[in-house]
């Protein structure tokens, strides 16, 4: 053993590398707070480990996925891999977040960090279409209705919203395009990125070395006309002076990627990963519900529906995007404690304040509780589009069609109505009657479905 090794190590000369990396001195306070960056790495490579054996067995094809997950289900151990991997996804996105907000609040992203913190904020972002994309694969009700929504929202978008609508559908409805699309994005775009960004990210971590955490008073004083550089250099060097080797530091890492792969086992053992009905396109009063980590954006764009709003809306988020990326050049105070940087320090509350409670209001909001019309067969798939708007618009609150809904309006069809596409759209965006409310936010393709839908319950008309 020991002679192979011996071989080995005369041909790639490793040895005197890996005692460099291992004993190359660190800040003394480098400990609990800076797992997180570890555990992060940690819960990536349990993704790949156990995404990498869920694809032996996935299919990804509208008429087989559904199967394959549910086969995945009886294999031996199938069903925690599975577990492991939805539960490792949601740990994933919370202990990212946290790492990126230790980073911040320690203001590690200043001189000379910038670039990592970049890098980090994009890792952040691929992990979230990770978990965005991920979601459609099972392909049961909960997958389709979810991914619906999300795609709807980003079709919201001004401008381009059509054109991402229909770059990640690869149509105008969800179908096999949409699932291979989603397929190959998340097994082989996104691990490109995340492999890449990760490699160039830990490669900055080795060469700066770690980050020490801010000193009110820092050990070295920078000096008269000293640049930044060399101020740095100096405080730095004095921070490893007073330091610990590397490898003395990886024992709290081990100890909390232990209990991150207990906690994970624990989810899978015990709750499992869920598999809901195989999706339905017709089931429209299915209600969606995105998992924890999107409720935030799910409601915050509940608040904004008109077109203006889209168009705030998006504006702001893309506005937020950027700030978090360029972060370290928007922030010019050379202070990195805490208590000298209470505008960062307050808008960072603002934030993690802001996204908890959308979250909370998200999770805990009733969806609607309207009456909810069900699709019937040989619906054209408009029709169902409209459908689906005619509960999701509250029309249900009023009309009744087929029994279901409210009275303070008519049931429609009105048997005696006079009915065709021209006046139907007018009696909806300027109602003749005061107690109907003006529904003039919709677009004119909603509005086509909205009328297809209402068109189609005369008598006499298809299904
Ligand atoms: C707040 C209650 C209310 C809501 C919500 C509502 N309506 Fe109405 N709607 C009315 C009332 C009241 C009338 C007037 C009845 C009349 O005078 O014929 C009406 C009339 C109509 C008519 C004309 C019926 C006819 O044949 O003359 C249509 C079509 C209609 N609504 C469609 C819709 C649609 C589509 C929605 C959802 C986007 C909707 N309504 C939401 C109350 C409502």
């Amino acid at each position: 053993m020991r002679a192979i090794g011996r071989w080995i190590d005369e041909r790639l000369q490793l040895s005197a590398l890996v005692t460099a990396f291992l004993d190359r001195p660190v800040p003394r306070q480098v400990g609990w707070f800076h797992t997180l960056g570890s555990a992060t790495l940690f819960l990536i490579v349990l993704q790949v480990v156990t995404g990498i054996a869920l694809s032996l067995a996935y299919v990804p094809s509208p008429d087989h996925a559904y199967e394959s997950i549910a086969f995945i289900d009886t294999m031996p151990l199938g069903a925690v891999v599975r577990g492991v991997h939805q539960w490792g996804a949601s740990l994933l996105v919370l202990v990212v977040g946290l790492h990126a907000l230790r980073v911040f609040a320690w203001a590690a992203y200043k001189y000379p960090r910038e670039l990592n913190w970049v890098i980090g904020a994009f890792l952040f972002l691929v992990v979230l279409a990770f978990a965005f994309t991920g979601y459609l694969l099972p392909w049961d009700q909960k997958a389709y209705w979810a991914t619906v929504v999300g795609t709807n929202i980003a079709g919201q978008a001004p401008l381009i919203g059509g054109a991402v609508l229909e770059l990640l559908r690869g149509g105008q409805q969800l179908g096999a395009v949409t699932l291979a699309r989603f397929y190959g994005i998340h097994v082989w775009v996104l691990p490109a990125a995340l492999i890449v960004l990760v490699a160039v990210h830990l490669f900055a971590v080795v060469r700066q070395g770690i980050a020490a955490p801010p000193r009110l008073v820092p050990l070295a004083q920078p000096m008269l006309g000293e640049s930044r550089r060399a101020a740095y250099e100096r405080e730095y060097a004095a921070e490893k002076h007073v330091g610990k080797p590397f490898y003395e530091a990886l024992l709290p890492d081990a100890i909390v990627a232990l209990i991150l792969l207990a906690i994970v086992l624990a989810a899978a053992v015990i709750i499992g990963a869920p598999l809901e009905e195989r999706a339905d396109p017709n089931a429209v009063g299915y209600v969606p519900r995105p998992d924890w980590y999107f409720l935030d954006l799910f409601q915050l764009l509940w608040y904004f529906t008109g077109e203006l709003e889209s168009l705030l809306i998006f504006g702001f988020l893309t506005v937020a995007a950027l700030v978090f990326v360029l972060v370290p050049f928007l922030d010019r105070n050379p202070a990195r404690h805490p208590r000298n940087r209470p505008f960062a320090l307050n808008l960072m509350g603002a934030t993690v304040v802001a996204v908890l409670g959308l979250t909370y209001v998200g999770a805990t909001a009733a969806p609607s509780g309207l009456p909810v019309v069900p699709a019937v067969a040989g619906m054209s798939a408009d029709e169902l589009a409209g459908l689906e708007l005619f509960n999701a618009q509250g029309c249900t609150a009023c009309h009744s069609v087929r029994g279901v809904g409210g009275s303070a309006g008519p049931a429609l069809p009105e048997p005696d109505a006079k009915w065709e596409a021209e006046r139907v759209r007018r009696l909806i965006v300027s109602p003749e009657d005061e107690e109907m409310p003006a529904f003039d936010q919709l677009s004119p393709e909603e509005l086509d479905r909205l009328v297809a839908f209402l068109l189609s319950l005369k008598p006499g008309s298809a299904p």
